[in-house]
């Protein structure tokens, strides 16, 4: 396509400003600023074993107990740099940060909070598998704003419904940035010659029916019985309950398994189980669970905790973890409603098979 009919990122959030006229330009000039730190990261990503970017950083454990890999600290890195400077936060809290990032007295303070996993799915990174960063952008607390006081983590303790914008950038085959601002979800791809994102995805939707899910099947031991009851009809396929045959993917990247969902339907379950009661779920929810949910709703899917809309979820602490399903609309509801649901002890009761007692 000649370039004059593309659309730029930038074009792209200046159309959408113009339907606030009051808006300052702050938010775009955020946007584009994340978008920065994307494409650095994508260019880190890209050159692998010859940019000695692969492997573990040494003695490096992040505030979930991980092991660092030395892109999370590089994209972590390119994050605060690309979005420390231009006045625009609050604060930042990361992934890779045990606590929030103040903005350092040298750069104004702004109004926005920016929350991140800046490398998702990084066990792909030695494998040279896709790997996402993911954001999520709030408002910050009136106060922090009127006073441009230090952030503290209380600060970004905010539902999912609060968010501004949620966005990904996955590192594929190709690189694309993803980006809802409340109006629909867009995609744009990289131009690698011109080191420009391009609108190629405008208005994604999540199809409606899909016989497609992602899980790790390896958990299924520690599953509740929602979740195994959901994952056994799926199996089943055209002979069982559900009268279809599914397929299954699991990456190891939410970003990745987010965009397949959003391109061709789905669902994606990172449930609660019963491994460790501590660990409520592996997915966090401040920068994995809520931006993806934003994205979800905004292009006609759903994200639950099983139990109740991720963005209805009150945080109670910076690093969270969450159980996390989300995809198309219906195979959410479902898996919702195995959970309000006695559920079946033994896949023949016949107080639980296709006519039982249980069902809608
Ligand atoms: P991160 O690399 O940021 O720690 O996130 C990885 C997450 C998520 O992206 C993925 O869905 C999940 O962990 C994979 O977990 P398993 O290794 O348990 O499959
Ligand atoms: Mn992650
Ligand atoms: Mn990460």
């Amino acid at each position: 396509m000649p370039l004059s009919q593309r659309t730029t990122l930038t074009q792209f959030l200046i159309e959408q400003r113009r339907r606030h006229p009051s808006a300052s330009g702050d938010f775009n000039a955020l946007v584009l600023d994340v978008a920065l730190a994307c494409k650095a990261i994508a260019r880190s990503v890209a050159f692998g074993a010859l940019g000695g970017v692969l492997g573990a950083q040494a003695g490096s454990i992040n505030v979930q107990g991980e092991e660092q890999k030395k892109l999370d600290v590089i994209s972590n890195q390119l994050f605060v740099s690309a979005n420390e400077w231009g006045g625009h936060l609050a604060g930042m809290a990361s992934e890779e940060m045990d606590e929030p990032y103040n903005i350092p007295s040298i750069y104004p303070r702004g109004k926005y909070l920016l929350v991140f996993d800046p490398l998702d799915g990084s066990s792909n990174i030695d494998v040279n598998v896709s790997v996402g960063s993911i954001f999520s952008i709030l408002r910050a607390p009136q106060d922090v704003i009127d006073s441009g006081r230090d952030v503290t983590a209380a600060d970004f303790l905010q539902p999912g419904c609060q968010q501004l914008a949620a966005g990904y950038a996955l590192y594929g085959p190709s690189t694309m940035l993803v980006l809802s601002v409340g109006t629909g979800v867009h995609g744009f791809t990289l131009d690698p010659n011109l080191g420009e994102f391009f609108l190629s995805h405008p208005d994604i939707r999540v199809p409606e029916e899909t016989q497609e899910f992602a899980i790790n099947a390896s958990n299924s031991r520690f599953w509740e019985l929602p979740v195994k009851r959901y994952v056994d009809e799926c199996l089943a396929g055209k002979t069982g309950p559900r009268g279809k045959d599914f397929n299954m993917r699991w990456i190891a990247s939410m970003v990745a398994e987010a965009h397949r969902i959003l391109m061709r339907g789905g669902v994606f379950l990172y449930p609660r189980d019963m491994r460790d009661p501590t660990k409520p779920g592996r997915l966090r929810l401040l920068y994995e669970a809520n931006p993806v949910g934003f994205l979800m709703e905004q292009a006609g899917g759903r994200a639950s905790t099983g139990r109740e809309p991720i963005l209805h979820v009150q945080p109670t602490s910076l690093h969270q973890r969450i159980g996390l399903v989300f995809g198309s609309k219906s195979e959410v509801e479902r898996i919702e409603r195995y959970h309000r649901e006695p559920t079946p002890i033994k896949d023949d009761n016949p107080l639980f098979g296709e006519r039982s007692l249980f069902r809608d």
